[in-house]
């Protein structure tokens, strides 16, 4: 059982005060008798329920892969620089993303409201592969890609777990790294002497960019990308 208030307020109908609002307004029904006290509970798996007419179906998690843009900051903080959530239309309550990508970086961004899931797709612990397109200044020698797959040293003191490159040309490779640290794949390029010049991920774990994504576009995960996500939980 669950208050009707939060339920309508996961399921995009507006902040718990607009829900408010709307259940006082006589718009909402549990088993087609209009319902005006918010804090009335209700069984989420079996009473119907009705906006304005409408049914409403909850679902407790809501998973998105968002095409992240340049110039977005990955935080749910409100503030004058425009967020990743801000990309989004849903108005669902409590979402965040999975991980930060820089303000410059672009590409996949899961965004969600599962906490469980986000800690295991970010925990160390878990190695989860992530693989970034970078663009680089200078080409990498063989030297780079050793020390970048044996485990490479980032600013004279911190020592990265092994990474696998794909040289695709001499400014661009793909780069699967299993961490997570401040700035990485930026400053593991500074340690091979080059600099990135553009960042782009591709993946984390099993979820694959969907290149049909526009940068700034997003789409609901599909039941198979959430089951194999979630079948690495355990
Ligand atoms: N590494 C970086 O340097 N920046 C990102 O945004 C992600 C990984």
């Amino acid at each position: 059982m669950i208050r009707l208030d939060k339920l309508l307020c996961h399921a995009g109908f507006g902040t718990r005060k607009e829900v408010k609002k709307l259940i006082r307004s006589k718009s909402v029904s549990v088993n087609q008798i209009i319902v005006t006290k918010d804090d009335v509970k209700v069984d989420e798996n079996n009473d119907w329920i009705e906006v304005d007419g409408q049914r409403v179906v909850y679902c407790e998690f809501v998973y998105f892969m968002l095409n992240k843009p340049q110039g977005v900051i990955s935080s749910t903080e409100e503030g004058p620089t425009k967020t990743v959530l801000d990309c989004l239309d849903e108005p669902y309550q409590g979402l965040f993303p999975v991980g930060r990508l820089d303000k410059d970086t672009e590409g996949l961004l899961l965004i969600t409201n599962d906490g469980a899931l986000a800690h295991h797709l970010l925990s160390p612990r878990h190695h989860v592969n992530k693989t970034y397109e970078v663009h680089l200044s200078n080409p990498l020698t063989s030297d780079h890609i050793r020390k970048l797959e044996e485990g490479i040293m980032i600013d004279g003191g911190e020592l990265c777990k092994s990474a696998s490159v794909k040289v695709l040309n001499d400014h661009l490779i793909h780069l699967t790294i299993t961490e997570g640290k401040f700035h990485q794949v930026k400053r593991m390029m500074i340690a091979c002497e080059s600099e990135v010049t553009f960042l782009k991920r591709l993946t984390m774990g099993s979820l694959v960019l969907d290149e049909t994504l526009k940068t700034g576009e997003y789409r609901p995960l599909t039941e198979d990308e959430i089951k194999e996500l979630k079948n690495a939980q355990h």
